[in-house]
């Protein structure tokens, strides 16, 4: 089993986000899975410029490590994204790996795997990033096995930290059973299924341009 992990900080594995990380990464390897860990500090990831070209042909006209990145994440069992909050939000280089995922949403090519959430902030509004991140999982067509975030205690350090590095263990352990086994998340499969009909009406309105998506509907469909 492969589980890659993508972490969004500038200070890379090094910082508060990169400390929560490696533990939920702990509890990966404990289940006998195989780990890749991209950081977008050092992969470059521009932003989207919207030129549509990924939507007609399946491959961004951007020059950059998108693509390899977008290679890796459709061949890998399950996923791991990591951010630190950033005004509410995640970081600027997790925003623009999303937005350049716009192609991968329309066709919804994630669809069966699963993913894990780790963020970690100044002092709070965890909850609200990790959901963000969550949803971002679904629209790709993958359920979220969980979240874990917490607020900082200091340079890689938290409060409780015994508490936290236990359930981001137990987090690592709970994606891997997930690929393994396969589990229903009834509420995200809900919102999945509604944005599946909605991905497949835009795509088909646009058919005429957007021939790569148009075809990975039809495959889609077909099955
Ligand atoms: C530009 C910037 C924006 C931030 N915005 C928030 C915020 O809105 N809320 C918060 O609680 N912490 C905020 N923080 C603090 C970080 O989320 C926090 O220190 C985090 O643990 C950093 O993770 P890292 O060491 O992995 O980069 C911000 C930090 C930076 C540099």
């Amino acid at each position: 089993m492969k589980i890659l992990a993508i972490i969004a900080s500038p200070r890379g594995m090094q910082g508060n986000t990169g400390r929560l990380l490696e533990e939920v990464l702990a509890g990966v390897k404990e289940s006998g899975a195989e780990t890749e860990i991209l950081s977008l500090k050092t992969l470059q990831v521009q932003p989207c410029v919207a030129c549509d070209v990924c939507h007609a042909t399946g491959i961004c006209n951007i020059k950059d490590d998108y693509e390899s990145i977008k290679d890796k994440m459709l061949v890998c069992d399950g996923f791991i994204l990591a951010s630190p909050n950033y005004i509410f939000s995640v970081s600027a280089q997790m925003k623009a790996l999303f937005d350049r995922c716009n192609g991968l949403i329309h066709c919804m090519a994630l669809e069966g795997k699963y993913a894990a959430i780790v963020e970690t902030s100044g002092g709070g509004e965890d909850g609200e990033v990790i959901a963000y991140m969550e949803r971002f999982v679904n629209t790709l067509g993958a359920n979220s096995v969980g979240g874990i975030g917490s607020p900082m205690a200091g340079i890689r350090s938290f409060p409780d930290e015994t508490n936290l590095y236990e359930k981001a263990r137990n987090l690592g352990r709970e994606l891997c059973r997930s690929v393994t086994e396969r589990p229903k998340f009834h509420l995200q499969d809900e919102f999945i299924i509604a944005f599946r009909g909605r991905m497949a009406a835009l795509v088909d309105l646009m058919k005429e341009y957007w021939v790569f998506e148009r075809e990975q509907w039809e495959k889609k469909l077909s099955r």
